[in-house]
């Protein structure tokens, strides 16, 4: 009998298993990219951000070309792009690294350089890149992919979010943080390389950085400093962004990561984490003492906790109400996400990290909306305070989370007091349930 049980078992995981590959293989076969390819289409400039799915070369100019032939012409056709490489070290490194080196040389089929190319003369820069991915989410080398199996990516109107993809581009193409055509390692030493990407309400590094001791002494004095220096101990008075993540001009930003963007609880004592902060103290120990350090990064630690205590309790409370079932819009009133065809089997919906980051954003009911700008806004502005320094968005983000928190319990009370019929009733005219927004997004994506 128990044979049995192992022996259908095993039939029906060497069914499903291979089915599973099957049907991820199929949805990411459509014209745009992702777990959701077959529900959008590409916009031309997502040609220049993830070159390696969507670029298309021009066919306006034909021939092939070589070195100066290239700058030839584009000095004319895009004087600043030749100023630019002109300035850079490929102009002056022996022999030359031309426009060909990076684009090739037949017109007709140039290519924009993905890391690929770059680790060609790069190697280790880029290794160091790729090696990210072992270390999970969030990092650079996984950037695309996130913004692309993003529910809210497709899910919504493309003004919206075309731009993910400028930011996420990180993962695609080595100019972020050293522009094109200089490619300057100067520029990327400095925080405005990392500023165009890192600001705004989910990742506000610019505005805690620039608050924080560091930041201040990098904006009284940082126009002094020699930024032809690399990132080492005894080079630069106070550290910028890519001296903390980047140590030693090295190409790996999330192999210290502890706390992974402060979007879930995290244990800072698992084995991996201990040494990860050892990493960390030893970074501060370039200019701090290790004890004075340890102190400062176990502060965040005991930040996190008392977060945490408060995002707990709201979604415990969210979680009950969709027990008893009155959440409204319920799951079954909503307009769904793509691809959620294959939930219909166990309809529910999701709060929370663990059971789906998207689905927070919007297509909620009010309350459930509270919960994600608590979670989403207040959580992580008052982490990035505490792990960069800046104790203005600590206090700023820990009084908003309260304040959400009594709005989401004097709410609960309400919803539970006025019943089922009336929660129904709560929101007739929610927008994401019918309207303009919603209809557009059906028809546009
Ligand atoms: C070290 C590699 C490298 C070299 C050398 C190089 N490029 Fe580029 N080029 C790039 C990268 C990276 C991009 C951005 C690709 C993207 O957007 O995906 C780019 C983009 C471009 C673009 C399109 C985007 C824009 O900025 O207008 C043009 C045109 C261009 N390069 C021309 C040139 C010319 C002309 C030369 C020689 C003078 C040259 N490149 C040399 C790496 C290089
Ligand atoms: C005879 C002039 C001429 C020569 C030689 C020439 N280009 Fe161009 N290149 C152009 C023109 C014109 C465009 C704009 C084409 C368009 O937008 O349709 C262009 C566009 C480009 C682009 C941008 C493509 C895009 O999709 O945005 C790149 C990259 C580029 N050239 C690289 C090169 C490289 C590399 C060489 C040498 C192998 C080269 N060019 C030689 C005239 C030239
Ligand atoms: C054909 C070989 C080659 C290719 C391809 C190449 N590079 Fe370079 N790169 C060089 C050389 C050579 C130098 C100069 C090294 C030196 O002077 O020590 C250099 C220097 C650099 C520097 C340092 C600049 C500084 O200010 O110190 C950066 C950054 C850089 N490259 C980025 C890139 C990126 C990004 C790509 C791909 C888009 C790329 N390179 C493609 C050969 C190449
Ligand atoms: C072109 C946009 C862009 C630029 C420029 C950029 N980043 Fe990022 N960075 C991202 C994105 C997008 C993510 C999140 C990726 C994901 O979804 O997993 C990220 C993630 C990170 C992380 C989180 C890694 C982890 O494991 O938690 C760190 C640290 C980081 N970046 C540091 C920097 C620094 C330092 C600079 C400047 C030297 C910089 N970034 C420049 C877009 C950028
Ligand atoms: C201004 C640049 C920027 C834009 C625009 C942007 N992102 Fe991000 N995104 C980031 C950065 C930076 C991080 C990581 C911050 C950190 O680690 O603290 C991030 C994090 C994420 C994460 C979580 C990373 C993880 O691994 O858990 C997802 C998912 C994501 N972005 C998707 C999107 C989508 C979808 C859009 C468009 C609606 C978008 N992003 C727009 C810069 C951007
Ligand atoms: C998140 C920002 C960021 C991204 C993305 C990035 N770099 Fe860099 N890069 C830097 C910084 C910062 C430095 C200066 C490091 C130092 O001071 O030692 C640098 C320096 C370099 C140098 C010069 C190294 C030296 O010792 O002179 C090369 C070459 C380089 N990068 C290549 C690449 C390549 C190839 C990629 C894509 C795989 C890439 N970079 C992507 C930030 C970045
Ligand atoms: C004094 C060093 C230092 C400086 C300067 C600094 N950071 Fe951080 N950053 C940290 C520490 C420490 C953490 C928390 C890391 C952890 O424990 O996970 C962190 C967290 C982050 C994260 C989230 C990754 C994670 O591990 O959760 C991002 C993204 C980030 N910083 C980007 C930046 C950017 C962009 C700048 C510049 C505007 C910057 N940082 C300046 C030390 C620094
Ligand atoms: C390159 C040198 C350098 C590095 C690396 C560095 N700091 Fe600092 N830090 C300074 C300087 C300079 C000041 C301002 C002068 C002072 O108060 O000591 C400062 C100030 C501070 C302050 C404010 C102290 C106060 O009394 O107001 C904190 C907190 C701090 N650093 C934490 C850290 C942590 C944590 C790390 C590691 C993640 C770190 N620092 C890495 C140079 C550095």
């Amino acid at each position: 009998m128990r044979l049995a049980y192992i022996w259908i078992t095993l039939l029906i995981l060497s069914i499903l298993i291979p089915a599973g590959f099957w049907y991820v293989d199929w949805s990411k076969s459509g014209d745009g990219a992702g777990l959701y390819s077959r529900d959008w289409l590409p916009e031309a400039v997502f040609g220049y951000w993830n070159p390696d799915d969507f670029y298309q070369s021009v066919d306006t100019v034909v021939g092939e070309f070589e070195g100066e032939e290239c700058v030839a012409c584009h000095r004319d056709m895009s004087p600043g792009i030749v100023k630019d490489w002109q300035a850079s070290r490929h102009a002056q490194a022996e022999p030359k690294v031309y426009c060909s080196a990076c684009h090739g040389s037949d017109h007709q089929n140039l290519h924009l350089p993905t890391p690929d190319i770059c680790a060609t003369c790069h190697a280790t820069q880029h290794d160091q890149f790729m090696d990210e991915k072992r270390y999970g989410f969030p990092s650079h080398a996984l950037a695309m992919e996130r913004a692309l199996d993003a529910k809210h990516f497709v899910d919504k109107p493309k003004a919206e979010v075309t731009a993910c993809l400028q930011c996420h581009s990180v993962a695609t193409k080595c100019d972020s943080c050293h522009s094109r055509h200089k490619f300057s390692a100067a520029e990327a030493r400095r925080p405005e390389a990392c500023i165009t990407c890192h600001s705004g309400p989910p990742h506000p590094d610019d505005e805690t950085y620039f608050n924080s001791a560091h930041g201040q002494l990098y904006l009284n004095e940082g126009q002094d400093w020699d930024w032809s220096k690399p990132l080492q101990k005894g080079n630069y008075p106070a550290p910028t962004c890519a001296y903390c993540h980047m140590s030693e001009g090295k190409h790996q930003v999330a192999d210290k990561s502890i706390w992974k963007f402060g979007i879930k609880q995290i244990n800072p004592l698992s084995s991996g984490n201990v040494v990860k902060r050892q990493q960390w103290i030893e970074l501060c120990s370039d200019c701090h003492e290790a004890e004075w350090s340890a102190q400062q990064l176990s502060a965040m630690d005991r930040e996190r906790k008392q977060a945490w205590s408060k995002l707990d309790e709201a979604e415990a409370l969210l979680k009950g109400l969709r027990s008893d079932d009155l959440l409204s819009p319920s799951i079954h009133q909503r307009p769904p996400y793509p691809g959620d065809d294959a939930h219909t089997l166990l309809q529910r919906e999701r709060i929370g990290f663990f059971e789906g980051q998207a689905s927070a954003f919007y297509n909620v009911s009010p309350i459930e909306r509270d919960y994600f700008d608590m979670w989403y806004f207040s959580n992580l502005g008052a982490y990035k305070g505490s792990a960069h320094g800046d104790v203005s968005f600590i206090n700023k983000g820990h009084k908003a989370m309260d304040q959400q928190l009594e709005d989401i319990r004097r709410k609960v009370t309400n919803i539970r007091a006025a019943g089922k019929t009336e929660a129904d009733k709560t929101d007739p005219e929610n927008i994401w349930l019918k309207g303009e927004y919603t209809e557009y997004n059906r028809e546009h994506n």
